[in-house]
């Protein structure tokens, strides 16, 4: 397997360290990343901004193919534009986050974006891989055939301790809520709930340091590569 073809699919639950170890793999290795919350988060964003209930899945079915997403793929500085707007500032905002499970529940919302995550993927006319995605459903439905799956989880406490320093010393028994009623929406779900795939290698990183994480990952890729 060749490093410029492989795809490593990272799922796993709010908080559990994903973006910051995907980033870190994907730059160590010097492949693509994309952060495939970012795009749920954005079409959140959107439909906020233009007064949609994101409570109300007919309305947002309706409106989801009003708008054009544009993600960046360097690990480096990982963009997301809508209609032309960077946004990567404004999906990170409480109401984009409190919002942001009810619309990735919706069929319609989830069906444009697996089928622009596929081609960032596989790009038509270009060579497909070389690229470290993460999000919920990645190894279970975007791409089963990746090589390299992990399934990245963390105690619920450690991640809300984690999260809250990040936000500097917000509360964090109610980090530890939200986080916990995210999984709730995220697992229990319809269409493509969070799983651990097929495959996929399961990764508890409450005890680990970011470096270690990315290494353990790292690890894994190589010793994919190395198979014969
Ligand atoms: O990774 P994140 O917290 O930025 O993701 C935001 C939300 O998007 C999360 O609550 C669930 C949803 N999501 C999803 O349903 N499927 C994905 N592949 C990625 C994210």
């Amino acid at each position: 397997m060749d490093l410029g073809r492989i795809v490593v699919a990272v799922d796993g639950t709010s908080g559990s360290g994903k973006s910051s170890t995907c980033r870190g793999v994907a730059e160590r290795l010097g492949l693509r990343y994309l952060d495939t919350g970012a795009m749920f988060r954005a079409v959140t964003w959107w439909m906020l901004e233009h007064d949609v209930d994101v409570h109300d899945a007919d309305a947002v079915s309706a409106r989801v193919d009003h708008l054009v997403l544009a993600s960046g793929t360097d690990p480096r500085d990982p963009t997301i534009e809508v209609d032309g707007q960077d946004v990567s500032v404004q999906i990170r905002t409480d109401e984009v986050t409190r919002s942001v499970s009810p619309v990735s529940t919706v069929p319609a919302v989830r069906a444009r974006l697996l089928d622009l995550q596929r081609q960032i993927i596989a790009p038509p006319g270009q060579p497909s891989g070389g690229i470290v995605v993460e999000g919920r459903d990645i190894g279970s439905v975007v791409w089963p055939q990746a090589e390299v799956k992990v399934y990245v989880t963390a105690d619920p406490a450690a991640r809300a301790a984690r999260r809250a320093r990040e936000e500097g010393g917000s509360d964090v028994g109610a980090t530890e809520r939200v986080l916990r009623e995210r999984d709730r929406i995220d697992s229990g779900r319809a269409t493509a709930p969070l799983v651990q795939a097929d495959g996929a290698v399961h990764l508890d990183t409450t005890s680990y340091t970011l470096d270690e994480v990315v290494s353990l990952l790292v690890g894994l890729v190589e010793q994919t590569l190395d198979a014969p």
